[in-house]
């Protein structure tokens, strides 16, 4: 059996849901306290035993090169001052094994993937989508490894969704499980309407795949919004090989849009080191606060106050 050893990153979206922010900045540099979000995908790539990376890019997307090169002056900078500590922070990022290529037309998830393909050769391989940032005991990658592992097959990282919100993700139609956590999948759908969606399954952003994907991809058609959709072609290779879904049950922050990226930034902040404290001591102020203003509590905030005070 082939060892997993590669990791392929697409970090070409446009980014929209952030503008104007992302205007003239790649939306995965866009940081979560102090960490650009893409950041936090790599770590889990290594953290899963993955030895090549490949990110692809597109416009405005050179800062995410600079951010995974070595940087002298700044380096030479640091250890003039003494900041030892912060000369490690910036040197965790260099000397990896990372590649970049350019996705030159936004087609799609499907034809961002297909730029692999050269990379990629004839291995198993992991796609990493950035949106979704996963915290659990055992990193979800290396998870979705083990599962290959257990069944030579590719396997797909799904969570249950609250129904009305099945049109954003990739929803599955789950068979019997074959084992543990593992589903036989029916059917992979792009973005179904609730009324439609075959469950409240939806992939997450992690995925591992064989090889065969890319001569599918190849021929993918436009599906869902008019783009050439991963999820399309991963249906038809469950058609020839299986395509296990694995049921993953750890957290997982969504930082693909604004809600999302203000709740994983103070949900990491209450864990920071250096803000931490403050964090806590003003959300119980602001909670006071909202309490006079509004009369009631806000459940939220009510929920995260007790979290704290528990602490
Ligand atoms: C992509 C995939 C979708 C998946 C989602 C997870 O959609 O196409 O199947 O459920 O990522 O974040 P996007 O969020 O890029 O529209």
């Amino acid at each position: 059996m082939q060892k997993v050893r590669k990791a392929v990153i697409p970090a070409a979206g446009l980014g929209t849901r952030f503008l104007p922010a992302t205007k003239a900045m790649a939306k995965e540099m866009l940081p979560i306290v102090d960490k650009p979000t893409i950041q936090f995908i790599v770590e889990e790539a290594i953290n899963s035993g993955i030895e090549d990376i490949l990110i692809i890019t597109g416009k405005s997307k050179r800062p995410i090169e600079d951010h995974f090169d070595s940087n002298p002056e700044l380096e030479e900078n640091l250890k003039e001052k003494g900041k030892l500590d912060l000369l490690e922070l910036v040197e965790e990022t260099t000397g990896l094994n990372l590649f970049f290529v350019r996705q030159s037309y936004p087609k799609g998830l499907g034809h961002a993937v297909l730029q692999a393909k050269a990379f990629v050769g004839n291995e198993p391989f992991v796609v990493m989508l950035g949106d979704d940032l996963m915290k659990d005991e055992v990193p979800l990658t290396k998870q979705l490894i083990e599962g290959y592992e257990k069944t030579h097959a590719s396997n797909i990282a799904v969570m249950r969704v609250p129904h009305e919100e099945t049109s954003r993700y990739g929803i599955i139609d789950p068979e019997a499980k074959a084992d543990e956590g593992l589903y036989n999948v029916r059917k992979f759908v792009e973005k179904p309407d609730p009324s439609e969606a075959p469950s409240d399954l939806a992939i997450i952003g992690r995925y591992l795949l064989t090889p065969e994907i890319f001569s599918i991809l190849e021929k993918q058609e436009p599906g869902a919004g008019g783009e050439v959709q991963l999820t399309d072609a991963i249906d038809t290779l469950n058609k020839t090989q299986r395509v296990f879904a694995l049921e993953y049950t750890g957290e997982r922050y969504d930082v693909g849009d604004k809600f999302g990226f203000l709740k994983t930034s103070i949900e990491y902040g209450l864990t920071h080191p250096q803000v931490k404290d403050d964090l806590k001591e003003f959300i119980l102020e602001l909670a006071d606060e909202l309490e006079e203003k509004d009369g009631a509590k806000n459940e939220a905030v009510g929920s995260l106050e007790e979290e704290i005070i528990e602490e």
